[in-house]
């Protein structure tokens, strides 16, 4: 199929609901991306996220190639020996916990929310926070401090009070005899890399301890060593009852999951909750092989290598423009704000060959593969540099 041809079919055939830039790609290795026409991108925002260990890491591929052949799908009333294995793996790098496994950041949040108003026996209001992003779905849109992403969906589900992020005070106000979890991202990605205070997350931590409420965090885009650690709660010296996983899990494939402190993880019992598709043994192996890689390649010590590279860089652009009004983030998890709008810096970065993303209009996110060299790094520097000065 030719690009125009291409192009004319999405039109035709595929609903609006994206954003799209007019890319067409065919192939992808680490963090290169070619295109149909063979044009070669530095890509520092693979798969939003979902990309950590770059495009086709030889062990996911390796891992899918070698599943495929034996057994791709078995539903969960049976069992599988990755799935025993991932859950296993992924309990032991966190906290004991057991594990639910689903397909998507939305799903494993609606998860979540379920549990905590089976555990609730009544309490059923969940405290989530502006600028927060929890996903598509209804109840995950009801949980999101978004407007923009609320509009015209109306009614959501009732049950949550969205409040200030970073403010402990705004939080215990909230509070009311129904409330039963908190939840929240501790770097609101989509919301334009906001860090969450250490004393505000101490804070979350001591409240739901003292009202037996849940916290829940939102690990969809911080987890699976985004920001240097395998998980972002990690940094912040506390345990939540329940994270909730996705994009970067199956190095590609999709695979979710939420992961429930033990003691109440049987709150959900045989017949509460499914999912079809999750955790089969295809999805299971890929993610094995994700968390293999991070061990083996030590690729946590890279990512906080490498963000402390990328920092050190992005700080030096914005000594340099006064375009830039702050750099902040975490690992390799990266927000440039900008006095400006992002778009026509995007638009000239993919010109030059690298893909970034702009959220919030004027938040440049960079989020390299976790495998990224200091060489790419330079690259992608030297690229937004050019373009920064041409503005
Ligand atoms: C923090 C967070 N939670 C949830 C989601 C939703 O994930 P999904 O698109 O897989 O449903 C996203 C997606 O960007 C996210 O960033």
């Amino acid at each position: 199929m030719k690009a125009q041809e291409i192009f004319q079919n999405y039109k035709e055939y595929i609903m609006p609901t994206y954003t799209k830039v007019p890319l067409i790609f065919v192939k992808g290795k680490g963090s290169w991306l070619w295109d149909i026409q063979h044009k070669v991108y530095l890509d520092f925002f693979p798969g939003w996220g979902v990309g950590s260990l770059g495009h086709c890491h030889p062990k996911v591929l390796a891992a899918v190639r070698d599943q495929v052949s034996k057994l791709i799908f078995i539903p969960n009333n049976y069992y599988h020996p990755s799935q025993a294995k991932l859950a296993k793996e992924i309990v032991y790098w966190s906290y004991p916990a057991k594990v639910f496994f689903c397909n998507s950041g939305a799903e494993a949040n609606e998860g979540a929310i379920k549990l905590s108003r089976k555990f609730g026996e009544g309490r059923f209001e969940i405290i989530t926070f502006e600028n927060s992003f929890h996903g598509r779905t209804l109840a995950a849109l009801a949980a999101t401090g978004q407007r923009k992403y609320q509009e015209g969906f109306q009614p959501l589900p009732e049950g949550f009070k969205i409040v200030k992020f970073n403010d402990i005070k705004a939080v215990e106000n909230a509070l009311s005899e129904k409330t039963i979890a908190i939840m929240l991202e501790l770097i609101q990605g989509e919301g334009g890399i906001n860090l969450a205070d250490k004393n505000f997350v101490l804070g979350l931590r001591r409240i739901c301890d003292e009202k037996k409420m849940l916290l829940i965090v939102d690990e969809v885009q911080t987890g699976i060593g985004r920001t240097g650690k395998l998980f972002c709660y990690q940094h912040y010296g506390i345990t939540p009852d329940i994270i909730t996983l996705a994009k970067a899990l199956g190095g590609g494939l999709p695979i979710a999951a939420m992961v429930v402190k033990k003691e109440i993880a049987d709150t959900l019992g045989p017949g509460m909750h499914a999912s079809t598709f999750g955790g089969s043994p295809l999805v299971c192996k890929a993610a094995l092989a994700v968390l293999k890689a991070i061990q083996k390649e030590k690729l946590l010590k890279n990512t906080q290598e490498m963000g402390e590279y990328l920092f050190l860089k992005l700080n030096a652009l914005k000594n340099k423009y006064k375009l830039i009004k702050e750099v902040r983030g975490l690992g390799l998890m990266a927000g440039v704000e900008l006095n400006v709008e992002g778009k026509t810096i995007i638009e000239k970065c993919i010109e030059k060959g690298l893909l970034i993303n702009c959220t919030q209009d004027k938040v440049l996110r960079l989020m390299p593969a976790l495998n990224t060299t200091k060489k790419e790094i330079d690259k992608a520097i030297a690229i937004l540099d050019s373009v920064l000065r041409s503005i």
